[in-house]
């Protein structure tokens, strides 16, 4: 079997591989695609407008769109959600491509998106619920979206910030005359007084020492300590971002976050059993994290293909216990016309 290729997440596309080993094809991402998008949609179950009810754990899949007031409200269908995690564009052209769904434009514009759909997601919120949004800084447009946002947020008085956390990638894009650009931003906030535990990360404490005296013994940092591994603070080093080497890598999808990243939000401001928003599913991260640390998740996303993607990627975990199809399709059906080759 013919391997195929995936794209570099947020960045340009990766190079395919064949069963050999080599280099030799590249399969371009989906919103560079419109003719393989156009085949990939008869493939899909959804239509616009439509929602997939999963029959095992009650999670939702949607192709809504996140500045409808309805079609919000239709996927939560009346309740509200404990967290919600928001990775929309970000109003950058990832890799030089300025494509229908990775679009760039003015500010302004962008600023009106996102205060629909953000007023969007506030109304279904809990009384006490967390609320994280992804976001980038493009520094050829004065840094736009991130600062702006920032300001936008503090009209939504429902909601007041908790924390600015910055992921580093392990890979970045950049050229010989700037700093290698390594970093994506995930802004926090808070509706009420939600829970919140403290999750360490698989770094190990290095540092011995920090004596204190507890019940009148002298004792070192490292009895005291619940963990041998350090806090997750708000500079997240220790996560991967996909690539087509990883088995959570989902072919096509341009923008997908690490599945540990999503699972650590989830774990820090959510409890089992939670209802967990997302309105920007693409490769649906935020579904498998909530299956495989039961909590429910209602998800949609604009485009179809994205929305199937997403439900298949819940149902090949099931099936097989895997997180994503590193370099095999999610759509074997489609065959070699589509670029698209192999499968589960
Ligand atoms: C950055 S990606 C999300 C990545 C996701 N967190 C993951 O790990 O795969 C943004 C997604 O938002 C979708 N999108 C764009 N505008 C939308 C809208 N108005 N409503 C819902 N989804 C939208 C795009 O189709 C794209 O799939």
């Amino acid at each position: 079997m013919r391997r195929t290729s995936i794209v570099g997440k947020r960045g340009l596309p990766a190079p395919r591989r064949d069963g050999g080993g080599t280099t030799s094809e590249r399969l371009r991402r989906l919103d560079c695609d419109p003719e393989l998008k156009e085949e990939l949609v008869r493939y899909c179950r959804l239509r616009p407008g439509e929602v997939w009810e999963d029959p095992v754990r009650g999670h939702r899949v949607g192709v809504l769109d996140a500045t409808k007031a309805n079609d919000v409200n239709r996927i939560m269908d009346g309740q509200k959600a404990r967290l919600a995690i928001n990775d929309p564009p970000y109003n950058v052209a990832v890799g030089g491509a300025n494509t229908a769904a990775l679009r760039k434009v003015e500010v302004s514009s962008y600023l009106g998106f996102c205060q629909a759909w953000i007023a969007n997601v506030l109304a279904v919120l809990d009384d006490d619920a967390h609320f994280y949004v992804w976001l980038g800084a493009d520094y050829r447009g004065g840094f736009q979206p991130l600062p702006d946002f920032m300001i936008l947020m503090r009209e939504f008085r429902q909601v007041s910030p908790r924390n600015f956390i910055t992921m580093r990638n392990q890979r970045g894009y950049g050229t010989q005359k700037n700093w290698m650009w390594v970093r994506q931003e995930l802004l926090h906030y808070v509706k009420g007084d939600p829970p919140f535990r403290v999750i360490y990360t698989d770094i190990p404490k290095i540092l011995r020492g920090y004596y204190k005296e507890v019940n009148g013994k002298r004792t070192e940092n490292m009895e005291r300590s619940r963990s041998r591994t350090i806090r997750a603070g708000n500079v997240w080093v220790d996560i991967q971002q996909v690539f087509y080497r990883m088995e959570e890598n989902v072919p096509g999808c341009y923008a997908q976050k690490p599945l540990k990243a999503i699972e650590r939000v989830m774990l820090s401001s959510s409890q089992g059993g939670d209802l967990v928003v997302d309105c920007f599913s693409h490769s649906g991260t935020t579904l498998l994290a909530g299956e495989r640390l039961d909590r429910r998740v209602y998800t949609f996303d604009v485009d179809p293909v994205f929305a199937e993607i997403t439900i298949r990627r819940l149902e090949r975990y099931r099936c097989v216990g895997k997180t994503g199809w590193q370099w095999e399709s999610p759509f074997p059906e489609t065959g070699q016309k589509a670029g698209l080759q192999g499968g589960s």
